[in-house]
């Protein structure tokens, strides 16, 4: 079986995510288990933006984010509040776009040639569960449209998921 989604490099960055939005309906199931959707999730993003070099999830348990699903380099498997950029958002509940990690204090690499980031706060039914996190190896990889369209992809994967404990 092969699944296309249909995005190619001629597409812009903002075409590709209005493809995503649509495809979201069908890629993720509300009945499908919810380990398959977050990893699908994640294949998603990677598979859709050459550029991005890791995309993974972490989640808010017993203070402190905890690595989830993910696509790419080994990465930490847990995160303080406050550490990183991960650990500020779990502060903040704001996205961060991080332009420059080597100008970001305290950004933790677990990828030497990280160069930029973008961190999303995960919230269902206003309760923070963790975070969606972006890196790329190209410096200033992430904007307001991916500010924007993946704070929107991450609400509609949460609404279609059961994630225990949340
Ligand atoms: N760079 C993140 C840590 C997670 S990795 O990028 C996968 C941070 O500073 O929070």
């Amino acid at each position: 079986m092969s699944i296309d989604l249909g995005i190619n490099s001629e597409m812009s960055k903002k075409e590709k995510y209005l493809l995503l939005l649509e495809q979201m309906e069908y890629l993720i199931l509300s009945e499908d288990y919810y380990l398959s959707s977050l990893s699908n999730f994640t294949a998603i993003l990677k598979q859709s933006f050459t550029n991005v070099s890791w995309v993974g999830l972490y989640f808010w348990i017993d203070g402190k984010l905890v690595l989830g699903p993910f696509q790419g380099k080994l990465a930490c498997s847990s995160i303080l509040l406050g550490q990183g950029v991960c650990g500020k958002v779990a502060k903040t509940k704001k996205t961060e776009i991080v332009e420059n990690v080597h100008n970001f204090a305290g950004h933790i690499a677990c990828d030497s040639e990280s160069n930029s980031e973008i961190v999303v706060p995960l919230l269902k039914n206003s309760n923070f569960i963790g975070v969606l996190d972006l890196d790329s190896h190209e410096l200033s990889a992430f904007d307001e449209i991916d500010k924007d369209y993946l704070e929107q992809i991450s609400t509609i994967l949460l609404n279609k998921t059961t994630i225990p404990n949340f």
